[in-house]
Order: structure tokens, then C-alpha cells, then sequence
């Protein structure tokens, strides 16, 4: 194999597609599309989410310290792409995508309904990192859809059709290849 030496690009893949909601002072729900998005902890389970100084959801987790965190699955890339494309700060997105918001149990900002999965989050950090700012995140609850559940309640993810992002555009996950040493030790300890 012979390989091409490149400048630094973020050039990690594929890259997980969420849509993070948040909700202003004022009571005014907003939605946003994430793909610099990380799982950073297994306990207390955290999340870190990045995003750029400019955006309006920015100004508001900061301000407000909450946000959800909503898996997405393929029926819904058409309302993923307008989230990531408009701006709150002139657009109301529920609206404007039919997505439907759904009260959390622990904070203000709305589930998702139309998501399968969904996680309530509390900023605990924020560091800036230059383009981005990295909000890191306790998951306070995690929602799941029934459906989705196996008769041990752990995710079938066969069930889902969860996306995920690669070079600028959509992709799904593909086929299932093989347990993991985890799976195989039916262990979820990472
Ligand atoms: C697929 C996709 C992924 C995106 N990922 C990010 C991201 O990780 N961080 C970020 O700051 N913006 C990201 N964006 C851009 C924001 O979603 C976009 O600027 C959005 O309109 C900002 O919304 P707001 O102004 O309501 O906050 C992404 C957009 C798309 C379409």
C-alpha cells in the first residue's frame, strides 16, 4: 500500500450524526446537527460535543448549561440536513422539519420524539479548542424505543437504521460483521 502524506485535516471517520436540541432563557426550543461528537466516559457516561463559536445553539448551551443528545435514524436525513443548514436564531426547526418535541425528565431542553434514542445531558466542562468548542457532558437519563429493546432490555441495534457521517455525506451503517471480545465475553465494560 502505498500512502500519500497529507497536511492535518480532521480526518478521523466515520463520524457519529446527532441532532443536539437545546432551549434559550426564553423557553424557545432549537435544534442543531453534530457530527464532531464524542463518547468521552462510561462512568458517570459523558458525552462531548463540539461546536463552533458562530452558531446560535452555541450561545445558548452556554448560557443555559442542557442539551439532548438524538440519535437519528435514515427516514429522518431530509430534517438532519435543514437543522444543519438553517439557524435558530431565525428559524423555528420544529416547526420548519415536523420533528416533535417531547418533554425530558431532567432538564428543560426536548427530546426528540421521532428519534429512537435520545440522551439528557448537564454541562459539566467547556474548553475551547480553536475552531470549535468542546461542551463535555454528564447523560442524566437515556430514552430508548421500546421496539429497539431485546428480552434482556440491551438495544438490538439490527433493529435501528442509525446513520453516519463520512466524508461530508450520509452514509448507513451497513451489515452486522462480528461479535466483538466484549460481546463474545458478554461484557460491555470499555
Ligand atoms: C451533517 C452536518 C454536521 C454538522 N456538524 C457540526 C458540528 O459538529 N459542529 C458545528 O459547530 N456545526 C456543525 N454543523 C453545522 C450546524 O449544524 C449548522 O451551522 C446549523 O445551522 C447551526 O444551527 P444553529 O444556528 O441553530 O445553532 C453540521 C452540519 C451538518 C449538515
Amino acid at each position: 500500500m502505498s500512502k500519500k502524506l497529507q497536511k492535518p485535516f480532521s480526518a478521523l471517520y466515520p463520524m457519529p450524526l446527532v441532532l443536539v436540541t437545546c432551549v434559550n432563557e426564553q423557553g424557545a426550543p432549537n435544534i442543531i446537527t453534530l457530527a464532531y461528537v464524542g463518547t468521552t466516559a462510561a462512568k458517570p457516561p459523558q458525552v462531548a460535543i463540539a461546536i463552533r463559536p458562530s452558531r446560535y445553539s452555541h450561545a445558548v448551551i452556554s448560557q443555559t448549561e442542557e442539551f439532548t443528545v438524538n440519535i437519528p435514524t435514515e427516514d429522518l436525513l431530509p430534517a438532519v440536513d435543514q437543522c444543519g443548514h438553517v439557524s435558530g436564531a431565525r428559524t423555528d426547526k420544529f416547526a420548519l422539519t415536523g420533528l416533535t418535541p417531547e418533554p425530558a425528565t431532567q432538564i428543560q431542553p426536548p427530546l426528540i420524539a421521532e428519534c429512537p434514542v435520545n440522551l439528557e445531558c448537564k454541562l459539566t466542562q467547556t474548553i475551547p479548542l480553536g475552531s470549535h468548542d468542546l461542551f463535555i457532558a454528564e447523560i442524566v437519563a437515556v430514552h430508548v424505543d421500546e421496539e429497539l429493546l431485546d428480552e434482556h432490555g440491551f438495544i438490538d441495534y439490527s433493529k435501528t437504521t442509525a446513520v453516519t457521517y463520512v466524508g461530508n455525506e450520509y452514509w448507513s451503517l451497513g451489515k452486522h460483521l462480528r461479535a466483538s471480545g466484549f460481546t463474545l465475553k458478554k461484557s460491555s465494560q470499555t
